[in-house]
């Protein structure tokens, strides 16, 4: 465990992906970040590799381990003063062959897990007048993704939590913000794609920039966001997707 001597990061999703991209820029800029995913052996590697204060081994699909998750992390750093909602998950899915449990499970995930994380954390941000919520959207919640109305579903449920949230806290010196990122070069879209009707080749010549968004580019954002200069930034929705949503 190597606590920093600054604000603490929680970051769901960290140990790979963009959630790694996030805990490993937020950590080289003197954060004490700390992550949590399922997979322990995914924590121990990234948590050493980018020098974490530490890790949480938890299923958060559960609705009891989130509590559980806030309060441990409490206990060890003292406060949470970032909250970055990334984990979620993406499920190729026509609206007939959709299943009712991966119903259940992406709400779970996508939806109720930020929201009970949120809850937690703002009761301990707020006895500190500081805060930060960085919640990982999606295009597909933008501008809607034909064959993922599921996923679409959940991750446009974001826009109006951010704002209601914003205005909720804004009194409080929290702000409440929302990233949604096109393709981004991680294992989920390499899976994504696979399931789809499409191959790389022709989802790229989708893209207006004709590329996938490197992760760095997602986690550049939120070391934005989460810093004194972006305290006027709340409430918005941020489309980082290489011109996706432009037309
Ligand atoms: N990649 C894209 O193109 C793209 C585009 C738009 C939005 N997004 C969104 O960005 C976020 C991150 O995506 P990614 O592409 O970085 O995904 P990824 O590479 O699959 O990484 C997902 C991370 O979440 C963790 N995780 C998944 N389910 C979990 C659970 N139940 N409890 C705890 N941790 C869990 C995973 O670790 P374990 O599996 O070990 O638990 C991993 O650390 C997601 O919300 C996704 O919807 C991605």
């Amino acid at each position: 465990m190597k606590i920093k001597n600054n604000k603490n990061v929680l970051v769901t999703g960290g140990s790979k992906g963009i959630g790694k991209s996030i805990a490993k820029i937020l950590s080289q800029s003197g954060y004490n970040v700390f992550i949590v995913s399922r997979t322990e052996e995914d924590l121990q590697k990234t948590a050493e590799e980018i020098n974490a204060a530490g890790y949480f081994c938890c299923d958060i699909e559960k609705a009891q381990n989130c509590r559980k998750l806030i309060n441990d992390m409490i206990d060890i750093a003292g406060s949470i003063d970032i909250l970055i909602n990334n984990a979620g998950f993406y499920i190729y899915s026509p609206i007939e062959t959709t299943q009712e449990k991966d119903i259940e499970y992406l709400i779970n995930l996508n939806v109720k897990t930020p929201f009970l994380l949120t809850k937690y954390a703002v009761e301990n941000m707020k006895k500190n007048k500081w805060g930060r919520i960085v919640n990982i959207g999606s295009i597909s919640g933008v501008v809607g993704e034909a064959n993922a109305s599921l996923y679409s579903m959940t991750k446009s449920s974001f826009s109006g939590f951010s704002k209601a949230l914003a205005l909720e806290l804004a009194c409080d010196n929290i702000t409440v913000n929302t990233i949604h990122p096109g393709w981004v070069q991680t294992d989920l879209a390499q899976n994504a794609v696979e399931q789809s009707d499409f191959s790389f080749a022709e989802e790229i010549e989708m893209i207006p920039q004709k590329r996938f968004i490197h992760p760095d580019e997602i986690a550049n954002l939120v070391k934005y966001i989460v810093s004194d200069e972006a305290k006027g930034m709340t409430g918005q929705n941020i489309s980082l997707c290489a011109g996706l949503s432009a037309g």
